[in-house]
């Protein structure tokens, strides 16, 4: 085994009442690029995702289409599988909540929650989202005309009966006293906040079982019962972990998990409902929740009667793979809500892809294979212009660690194209092309430095443009191990420079610009 630190990472699990959406390709390449730079910086990390199938929205939206549930869930899962390939996620476990190690596991937690004397019989009659797969108080809804709506614009239906009890509200003290010994446990700090205020007011205890439909785990020792789809959705993040088998190598190793990336709007799921069901387990609490925003499409919501739902597949095949990553992780500042617009994404491929990042390695390259013999040329002594570049691109390992420490992805973003920005200065102000003839010792010296920085930057933007920065880093030759390819490892091994005279394959565009169809 290895000796590297573990880092369990989780986006949440979706629910398989249709096809995957741009939210969930958002969420899904957002906790890739933190689980890809953790894996650069070291870390031995379990990356998991999955589908959320069972409940009442998926069996009425199965019933919708004339399918069996297990044959709908069958079909959307693969969908959701499907796309964690076409958007090069690189997780490394899914979890569907239909799969038979996910039942043992909800129904183990279950027996612990029952024999830790948190679960009792009785009834509920009140509000139901179905599209929440929540219960709702009077008093959370909101007038529209004649009807009752969520705070976030869902129908609810009322429904009366018998249900088990979690005894959520002999938590509320011990949930408190988690927020405040661990002030990081949900963020960012403005949906910590939220929670916060939540807890104060002291919490209901929860009906945590159904009994009108039947698409779910039967409750154990009482199977007219359906286990409440958000406490069987929650476990599957420890039944990944290998749960109930506490003693199992794989259970130690991985659990609790660091990290559970999920959207605004099921925080409270998350980071009171789960604590609270793991503390009443007995089993060690996650380390984080953190909730990022929602992403609108030139600021409506996404919706299929506003006709306004941009597919994931539709984004990657206009843009490419990579810029959509870029575009997404960029644009928005991680936590808050984004809006996506045609014109901000032309903008961002045709600038900081094509002109900056782009221009700067096809530039450098062609001038290397033109007038260095393809390799990489030896360089003789550098100056105080030379050692600041050196310097501001060696500066990235602590500027980008401290970024991703508050999971902050657009400003690790932002520190890397500084230094696209300074090392374009530095050709413009060194002009390489003019040395040819005056001084090639010092041409020689340029384009070395030049080239050993778009090798520290390649390494740099592989979790979010995993496929170009592969490629640049090939044009660089550089092996595996050192930073290319899925050997990336550790930028503990930076800043090894590049070998003078290795032989270099001749070179190719890798962010091109877009150009509108009709334009052109
Ligand atoms: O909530 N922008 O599933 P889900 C950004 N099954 N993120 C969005 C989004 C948008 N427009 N729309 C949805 C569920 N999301 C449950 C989770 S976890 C134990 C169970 C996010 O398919 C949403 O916030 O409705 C959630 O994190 C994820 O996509 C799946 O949403
Ligand atoms: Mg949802």
């Amino acid at each position: 085994m290895t000796d590297k630190p573990k880092f369990y990472i989780t986006t949440a699990i979706s629910y398989v009442n249709g096809a995957p959406h741009l939210g969930h390709a958002y969420e899904a390449i957002s906790t890739d690029v933190i689980a890809r730079y953790k894996r650069l910086d070291g870390y031995d990390v379990f990356f998991l995702t999955g589908t959320d199938e069972h409940g009442q929205k998926v069996e009425s939206s199965a019933r919708a289409q004339g399918m069996e549930p297990k044959a709908f869930c069958d079909m959307i899962a693969a969908q959701f599988e499907e796309m964690t390939r076409t958007l090069n996620i690189s997780n490394d476990g899914f979890i569907r909540t239909t799969e038979p190690r996910h039942y043992a596991s909800t129904r183990a937690i279950w027996q612990k929650l029952v024999d830790a004397g948190d679960i009792y019989l009785g009834s509920y009659a009140g509000w139901y989202s179905v599209r929440d797969e929540a219960y709702f108080s009077e008093d959370e809804l909101v007038r529209d005309g004649d009807r009752w709506l969520t705070p976030g614009g869902a129908e609810v239906e009322w429904i009366e009966e018998p249900s088990y009890f979690f005894r959520l509200s002999a938590y509320t003290d011990r949930l408190i006293a988690h927020y405040e010994a661990n002030p990081d446990f949900a963020a960012p700090p403005h949906r910590r906040n939220e929670l916060m205020n939540f807890l104060r007011q002291g919490l209901k205890d929860l009906s945590v079982s159904r009994t009108s439909f039947r698409w779910g785990v039967p409750v154990p020792g009482d199977d007219e019962h359906i286990v409440y789809v958000w406490l069987d959705a929650l476990t599957n993040y420890i039944t990944a972990a290998g749960y109930p088998d506490e003693e199992s190598e794989f259970y130690r190793r991985y659990w609790p998990a660091d990290i559970h990336i999920v959207g605004k709007d099921i925080m409270r799921f998350h980071a009171i409902y789960w604590p609270a069901f793991l503390m009443s387990a007995g089993a060690p609490l996650p380390g984080q929740v953190f909730g990022h925003g929602f992403l609108t499409i030139e600021g409506q919501k996404m919706s299929k009667s506003l006709g306004n739902v941009v597919t994931p597949d539709a984004m990657r095949e206009t843009y490419g793979l990579d810029q959509m990553r870029y575009f997404l992780m960029r644009e928005v500042p991680y936590g808050n809500d984004g809006s996506v617009t045609p014109e901000a994404i032309v903008q961002r491929i045709n600038s900081d892809l094509a002109n900056d990042l782009g221009n700067l390695g096809q530039r450098v390259l062609t001038m290397i294979a033109r007038n260095c013999g393809g390799r990489v040329p030896e360089p003789g002594g550098f100056t105080a212009e030379d050692e600041a570049l050196f310097a501001a691109a060696e500066a990235l390992p602590g500027e980008t660690r401290r970024a991703m420490e508050d999971l902050a992805i657009h400003r690790m973003l932002e520190a890397i194209w500084r230094v696209v920005g300074d090392a374009n200065r530095y050709v413009d102000a060194q002009a390489p092309w003019a040395l040819r003839k005056t001084d090639p010792a010092r041409m020689n010296t340029v384009l070395y430095v030049l080239a050993d920085v778009i090798r520290q930057l390649a390494i740099f933007v592989q979790p979010v443009v995993p496929d170009a920065a592969g490629a640049l880093l090939e044009q660089l030759a550089v092996p595996d191990e050192e930073g290319g390819g899925e050997g990336a490892r550790d930028f503990a091994a930076l800043p090894a420079r590049l070998t003078p005279g290795t032989v270099l394959p001749a070179p190719w565009p890798v962010f091109p610009r877009f150009v509108a169809e009709d334009a052109a």
